[in-house]
C-alpha cells in the first residue's frame, strides 16, 4: 500500500515538473480517480489548470451538483453542457466498441476546444494502474486509453496515478481530505451509463438506468460493495393494474472485487434484493421486471459492454 502523503508530495512534484510553465486541463469526472488527479494538480500548478467537467449525460444522478460543491474552489473550473452532442453522436449506434470510440472522440473534441481556448499544452488524466493493463491487453478500449483518437492535440499527456490500485487512490483521496462521498465512490466508466445500456441509447434508457443506479447504490451501500448499479437490457413484458406492459428489464450488478480485474457477484440478502425490486419497480417509470446477474468476472466483466 502506497504511504499517500509521501506519494501526495512526490505526484504534486512531478506535475509540476512535467507540465513545466505551460497551461493544463483535466477531464473531471466525479469518480474518484480524476478528482484525486485533478487535486494533485491543481495543488502543483494552480490557475494555469483548468478543470473540465463535461455533462455528457451519460453520468449518475446529481453529479453535476457535486461537481460544482466540491471542485467550485477551483477558479478555473468549468462545466460544459454537452449532453445533446454526446447524444446525437450515439443516436442509432449499438456496438460496444463503436459506443466506446465515439464516446471517447467526442469527448476529446471537447477537450481540444476548451485546450485551445485556454493555450492548455499539457492533457493530465486520472488513468490508475488497472486501466493500463486492461487496455494493453485490449481486453476493452477504455475512453480514456486505447480510444484516443490519433491526432490528440497536446504536447503532452501527464497520468500522476498510473502506477496506483484503486484501493490506494482512496487512500490518497483521503489524505488530500476529498469529501467521503467521493474517496469512497464506487468505480464508474469513462463511457458512462452508454455502457449500461445494451444496445440503441437514448435518452429514456439512460433516464432507467440513472434512476435504477441511484437506488441499487443507496441500497446496497450498508454492504459495501465494490461496484454496485442497475443496467438496462432490453423489453419483456409485465402487468400493470389490469393491463399487460412492455417494459424495461433491468439487471442489478452488485460485485465485489480488489481492483476490477476480477470480481466476484455477491451474495446478496433476498430482503435487500426484494427491496431494490419493489423500489425500481414502484419508482421508475417503465420498468417490468428486475434480475440479479449471478455471474463473476470472469467470465462476464463488472460492465455490461
Ligand atoms: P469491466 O467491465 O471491464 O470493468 O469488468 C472493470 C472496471 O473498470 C471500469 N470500467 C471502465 N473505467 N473507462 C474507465 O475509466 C472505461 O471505459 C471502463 N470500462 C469499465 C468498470 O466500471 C469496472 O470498475
Amino acid at each position: 500500500m502506497v504511504d499517500a502523503a509521501a506519494f501526495i508530495d512526490e505526484a504534486t512534484a512531478a506535475v509540476d515538473a512535467a507540465v513545466g510553465d505551460r497551461r493544463a486541463v483535466i477531464a473531471l469526472s466525479g469518480g474518484v480517480d480524476s478528482s484525486v488527479a485533478a487535486t494533485l494538480a491543481y495543488a502543483a500548478i494552480g490557475e494555469r489548470l483548468t478543470p473540465v467537467y463535461v455533462d455528457t449525460g451519460l453520468m449518475r444522478a446529481g453529479e453535476t451538483d457535486q461537481i460544482r460543491e466540491t471542485f467550485g474552489y477551483m477558479e478555473t473550473l468549468e462545466v460544459i453542457d454537452a449532453r445533446e452532442r454526446f447524444l446525437d453522436a450515439l443516436e442509432g449506434v449499438s456496438d460496444p466498441e463503436r459506443k466506446r470510440h465515439i464516446i471517447g472522440e467526442q469527448f476529446i473534441r471537447v477537450f481540444e476546444r476548451v485546450g485551445a481556448r485556454m493555450d492548455a499544452r499539457v492533457l493530465i488524466q486520472g488513468t490508475i494502474y488497472p486501466d493500463r493493463i486492461e487496455s494493453e491487453g485490449n481486453i476493452k478500449s477504455h475512453h480514456n486509453v486505447g480510444g484516443l483518437p490519433d491526432a490528440v492535440e497536446f504536447d503532452a499527456i501527464v497520468e500522476p496515478l498510473a502506477e496506483l490500485y484503486k484501493d490506494e487512490v482512496r487512500a490518497v483521496a483521503r489524505a488530500l481530505e476529498l469529501p467521503a462521498a467521493i474517496a469512497d465512490r464506487m468505480p464508474f466508466p469513462g463511457p458512462g451509463l452508454a455502457v449500461r445500456v445494451i444496445g440503441p441509447v437514448t435518452a429514456e434508457r439512460l433516464r432507467v438506468a440513472r434512476e435504477a443506479t441511484a437506488i441499487i447504490e443507496a441500497e446496497l451501500a450498508p454492504h459495501d460493495p465494490w461496484q454496485g448499479f442497475g443496467a438496462v437490457l432490453g423489453k419483456a413484458t409485465g402487468v400493470k393494474g389490469d393491463n399487460r406492459i412492455h417494459g424495461h428489464v433491468v439487471a442489478v450488478r452488485a460485485v465485489d472485487s480488489r481492483d476490477g480485474m476480477t470480481a466476484r457477484a455477491m451474495e446478496l440478502p433476498w430482503q435487500t434484493l426484494q427491496q431494490i425490486q419493489s423500489r425500481i419497480t414502484g419508482q421508475v417509470d417503465g420498468v417490468a421486471r428486475v434480475v440479479y446477474d449471478i455471474t463473476h468476472k470472469p467470465p462476464a466483466t463488472i460492465e455490461y459492454e
